[in-house]
């Protein structure tokens, strides 16, 4: 084949790619997603300077996990305007603290997100309880009395109120009880100190009872605008794990089909990206795609002809927290 087909072969799948590529982010429900949303905040709550003598450990809420969901699905870079409205977040925590990260869906995990909101830290003196700025994120996170966490992450292709953030990951968390309280956000001392009655277990306060986990089966956002399941007849319903009726069903229908004869089509392509990659690029490497964002990624860099980076980098991560209490 001649360059001028290979130009074609790629500017076609480039175009395809450009309206069927679109990440497929793990729903409220996955269990390895659920794992690391509640990993890492514990992670960072363990790790705070100076010690936390009353730092409890954060299970995950299902609950909290549907208001996230809902308010990401709306694709607006801004704090979640129910959270000043009791119960409007939760069946049973009057008012609920929230952490929303916003970027390039390429650059999304749970990981950069957190640790986003974490690294604040270094704009707030904890001796003192003052703030330069942006301090909420960080001081949600380590929020000693939080024990619940859900979050939920959308894909984006556009942002409202964000000129310029196209094909985003809107991630975000909310928090039981609400933190962010014109206080210290937690109890300083060697860790555990203060646990009252709870377990100790690496450095954060444990109790079963409380961190139980609660399906909520039939409670949703009043203001969540995506279709419910209808309601469970019994409360002993199915484990908190199975996807509510409504959620993609994991048969292999049309959709899906198509999805898998698009892969194909551009593991070819990938080898065309390759090619092209060689011919076009000084600094060689064989590099094999593995999915389609890479085989894109590939694929575009090769078009620009560009040389060095593999990955496109569009990145905007910003974040947004809801400042419900203010330091003064
Ligand atoms: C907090 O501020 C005090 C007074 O300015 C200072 O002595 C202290 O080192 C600061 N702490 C941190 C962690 O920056
Ligand atoms: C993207 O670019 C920014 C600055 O332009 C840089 O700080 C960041 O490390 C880059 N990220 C990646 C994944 O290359």
């Amino acid at each position: 084949m001649g360059p001028g087909l290979w130009a074609a072969v790629l500017a076609l799948g480039l175009g395809l790619e450009a309206v069927w590529a679109q990440p497929i982010f793990p729903s409220i429900t996955n269990r390895p997603f659920i794992r690391e949303c509640v990993r890492v905040h514990n992670e960072f709550r363990r790790q705070v300077v100076p010690s936390a003598s009353n730092m409890r450990q954060m299970s995950w809420d299902a609950a909290l996990a549907r208001t996230a969901r809902a308010w990401a699905n709306k694709c607006v870079f801004k704090s979640n305007t129910y959270l000043s409205k009791r119960y409007q977040c939760h069946p049973t925590f009057e008012f609920v603290g929230e952490n929303i990260w916003i970027g390039s869906y390429q650059i999304f995990d749970v990981q950069t997100a957190v640790s986003t909101w974490y690294k604040n830290n270094i704009f707030y003196n904890f001796s003192l309880h003052t703030c330069i700025k942006n301090c909420d994120r960080y001081i949600q996170v380590v929020w000693a009395t939080s024990y619940k966490v859900g979050c939920a992450v959308h894909f984006c292709h556009t942002v409202e109120n964000f000129q310029g953030l196209d094909r985003a990951a809107h991630f975000v968390c909310n928090y039981g009880p609400a933190g962010n309280y014109p206080t210290k956000p937690y109890e300083e001392g060697p860790p555990c100190s203060r646990c009252s009655n709870d377990k100790c277990v690496d450095k954060l306060c444990v109790n079963a009872g409380r961190e139980k986990l609660i399906s909520y089966d039939n409670w949703y956002p009043d203001w969540d605008t995506q279709p419910r399941p209808p309601p469970r007849p019994r409360p002993s319903g199915p484990p908190a794990d199975t996807p509510p009726a409504g959620q993609p069903r994991s048969s292999c229908d049309s959709y899906c089909l198509s999805v898998l004869i698009l892969r194909l089509l551009f593991l070819v392509l990938s080898a065309a990206g390759i090619d092209c990659w060689r011919h076009h690029v000084d600094n060689t490497l064989l590099y094999i795609p593995t999915s389609l964002l890479e085989t894109w990624s590939i694929t575009k860099t090769c078009l620009k002809g560009h040389s060095g980076s593999k990955r496109s980098n569009n990145s905007f991560p910003l974040t947004l927290n809801y400042p419900n209490h203010n330091l003064s």
